[in-house]
């Protein structure tokens, strides 16, 4: 079913899929654009890219998202991206201490980065300590049987800054934005049509409907509540972010490091100057908050229930900083939170129509945690999509699975070749206080 350029389009959610879906829908000539966006402001403390920073590395185990990251790169290096995009190299490493998993992983990686002829000439091997110190000279620390591969391809995007100026781009080409109270989506509002029933738009949490041709539905974490027709197809997990609060000596000095990544044990980047924060990432199976009765999990409602970082997250972290910065091994960890993103079981995004809705409403969704980098291209995704003959995705691996109702329980998403470690619940890792809320 073809929309028009005319037609109202409703995109709920103001993170990174939502704003450049806005983005790419506006530069197609769509002209009755409307975000909603549950935070009162854009970067969106709900979105799990309000962050300083994320990283933006081409090498896959799946050539598929090796080739789409490489559009990636090329689109941030345009005028409105490249700002934002901090091309400082990627050292991709396991520490000693690693097990199999990891090390394998590690070299399927590598494998994928000297495969492809536009990132092999930026590979260099590093064999151990003295090559690492090569690559990065501020890395001091022991880095005890550290070895893998630097990659001068890739780099981070601050991801915050990244999300402010599509906002005020999107903004400048007449898309319209709800925030706060206005942009709060409590449910889709669906009609019967001639065939079953479709989306006519939705209602906002102060009661207003607003009617749409074509709703999509970039809500990250929350897609759940919404869409509930997903089952297990998506569901809200986390991983933990804490910072060191460095000085403005300590930030220069580390000026330019590579993003450093032991699989093992978690990374960190060049520090943010504006904020002299150092970002660091523990990674590992992340933590889940299912509800028992459905098998989903969902993201908790409040901030405060993910402002905190779990005990063997911080010790992890402590030991990552001890091998390659020790002098800042024992300080403080601040601005510590849970940060939560659209699961699936085999970590492929989801874009594509709800089934038998007659095209009338897209999910953007399951960025199963490494989504951001795709952030200048995403929305072409959906206007692909839209361009697609008999409205049906073609890329297959994108399309709506049907779930099983079944798979709600299991050793979810466990099999993922790139996570380190099971799931937890959210429950068995909060500290006391905190559950309360
Ligand atoms: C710790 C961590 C590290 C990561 N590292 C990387 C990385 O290194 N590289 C990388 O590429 N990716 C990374 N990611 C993943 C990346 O952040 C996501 O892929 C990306 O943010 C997904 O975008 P999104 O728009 O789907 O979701 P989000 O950016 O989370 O945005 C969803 C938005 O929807 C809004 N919303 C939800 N429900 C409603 C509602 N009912 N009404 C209105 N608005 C609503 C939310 O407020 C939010 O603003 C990481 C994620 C985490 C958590
Ligand atoms: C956009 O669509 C809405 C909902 O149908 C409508 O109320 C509004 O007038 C439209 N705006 C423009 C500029 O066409
Ligand atoms: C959609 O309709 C088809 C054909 O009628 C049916 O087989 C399928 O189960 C329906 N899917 C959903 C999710 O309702
Ligand atoms: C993932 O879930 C789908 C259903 O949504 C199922 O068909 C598939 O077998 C699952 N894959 C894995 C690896 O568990």
């Amino acid at each position: 079913m073809g929309v028009s350029k005319s037609d109202a389009i409703v995109i709920v959610g103001g993170g990174a899929f939502g704003l450049s879906t806005a983005l790419h829908l506006s530069r197609k000539g769509y002209t009755n654009i409307s975000v909603f966006e549950k935070d009162d402001h854009i970067p969106p403390r709900f979105s799990a890219a309000n962050d300083l920073n994320k990283i933006v590395r081409a090498e896959y185990e799946d050539p598929f998202y090796t080739d789409l990251t490489i559009k990636a790169i090329a689109a941030w290096k345009t005028p409105l991206f490249a700002p934002h995009f901090h091309q400082t190299g990627f050292l991709h490493c396991v520490s000693g201490a690693a097990p199999k998993k990891a090390a394998e992983t590690l070299q399927r990686f590598r494998a994928s980065a000297e495969r492809n002829p536009q990132m092999k000439l930026h590979v260099v091997p590093l064999e151990g300590v003295e090559d690492i110190r090569q690559a990065a000279w501020q890395l001091t620390g022991q880095l005890p049987g550290w070895y893998g591969y630097f990659n001068r391809f890739d780099g981070y995007a601050h991801s915050g800054n990244a999300l402010a100026a599509v906002y005020r781009a999107a903004q400048a080409e007449g898309v319209r934005f709800f925030l706060g109270e206005q942009g709060a989506v409590d449910e889709i509002v669906y009609v019967s049509a001639l065939t079953g029933r479709k989306c006519a738009g939705i209602r906002t949490k102060n009661g207003r409907f607003h009617p749409s041709a074509l709703t999509v539905v970039a809500a990250g974490a929350g897609v759940g509540r919404l869409v509930p027709q997903l089952g297990t197809q998506v569901v809200a997990k986390s991983w933990s972010v804490a910072h060191v609060h460095l000085t403005d000596e300590e930030t220069s000095a580390l000026r330019g490091i590579p993003v450093t990544y032991a699989r093992d044990l978690g990374f960190f980047f060049e520090p943010d100057p504006k904020t002299n924060l150092l970002k660091l990432c523990p990674m590992g199976g992340g933590y889940i908050n299912t509800d028992p009765k459905t098998g989903v999990s969902h993201a908790p409602d409040t901030l405060q229930e993910s402002a905190f970082l779990p005990e063997d997250d911080e010790k992890q972290l402590r030991k990552l900083l001890a091998q390659t910065l020790p002098t800042l091994a024992d300080r403080p960890l601040v601005k510590k939170s849970l940060c939560w993103f659209a699961d699936t079981n085999d970590s492929d995004f989801i874009v594509d129509y709800l089934p038998n809705m007659s095209s009338s409403i897209i999910v953007l969704s399951g960025d199963s945690g490494h989504g951001f980098k795709m952030f200048p291209i995403v929305g072409s995704f959906v206007t692909d999509l839209l361009e697609a003959p008999d409205d049906k995705q073609s890329v297959v691996r994108w399309r709506w699975k049907e779930s099983d109702p079944d798979a709600g329980k299991g050793d979810w998403g466990g099999d993922v070749s790139w996570r380190l470690g099971e799931s937890k619940e959210l429950s068995a890792i909060m500290p006391p206080k905190a559950s309360k809320l």
